[in-house]
């Protein structure tokens, strides 16, 4: 039986950095699901797909394709047989997939290629609706999150080492926006499951955070 550890939590929560950790650690795979809905909200852009078309992204997720592999530990996703790491970072495409991750095609086509590689391997898998619906039986549950004014903080920091323009109340008020999104959307919103343990990063490191998850497994 493989074994699963399922983060959820809102954007910018540290979810993907200390999901990596815990998966260097523990030799287990890192299974990013919001790459996925990425890469999905990368085609429906790059087909000239508005935000609100929900009949064009549901007709168009039937021709995507998204597949996963993994190089040196890290995830590569392929849309349609193109290695998109490179392209799916941006706020456009953020914005796009917390839009068109409501879409209930999108959801069932990746939420069965997430169920998938959790047969398979020993997984750490961060996203939404892990805890709640992918995995609902998952060994560790952990609701991860952190003050709006923190994690917007932490994106500025980065957006700024890569030399970007960027404006803290402006990125702010999108998490805010973007959580709510999320949480209130009709299929699989973002939630904590009544089984998770809930984790506030605001005034935690990533170590104390990745440990306290790490204990959980014990
Ligand atoms: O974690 P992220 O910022 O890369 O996710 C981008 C969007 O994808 C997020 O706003 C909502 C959606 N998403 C989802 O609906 N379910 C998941 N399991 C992961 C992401």
């Amino acid at each position: 039986m493989s074994y699963s550890i399922a983060i959820d939590g809102p954007a910018g929560a540290g979810k993907s950095t200390i999901a990596k950790l815990i998966a260097k650690k523990k030799n287990y795979i890192y299974v990013d699901t919001g790459a996925m809905y990425r890469a999905m909200a990368l085609f429906f852009l790059e087909s000239g797909i508005g935000a609100d078309e929900q009949e064009k992204i549901s007709a168009a997720s039937k021709h995507v394709d998204v597949t996963i592999s993994y190089e040196n530990g890290e995830q590569i996703v392929w849309l349609n047989g193109r290695n998109v790491n490179g392209l799916i970072r941006t706020e456009e495409v953020g914005r796009m997939a917390s839009s068109s991750s409501v879409n209930k095609d999108v959801r069932e086509k990746l939420v069965e290629l997430q169920r998938a590689l959790a047969d398979k391997e020993n997984v750490v898998m961060d996203g939404r609706d892990i805890g709640t619906c992918v995995l609902p039986n998952a060994n560790v549950k952990v609701y991860l999150t952190a003050s709006s004014r923190v994690r917007a903080i932490r994106r500025y920091e980065e957006l700024k080492a890569k030399g970007e323009e960027c404006n803290l109340d402006v990125i702010e008020k999108d998490i805010i926006e973007r959580d709510y999104r999320d949480m209130h959307r009709d299929i699989s919103p973002l939630r904590q499951a009544e089984d998770a343990t809930l984790l506030d990063s605001s005034d935690m490191t990533i170590e104390e955070v990745a440990d306290a998850i790490i204990a959980l497994c014990k």
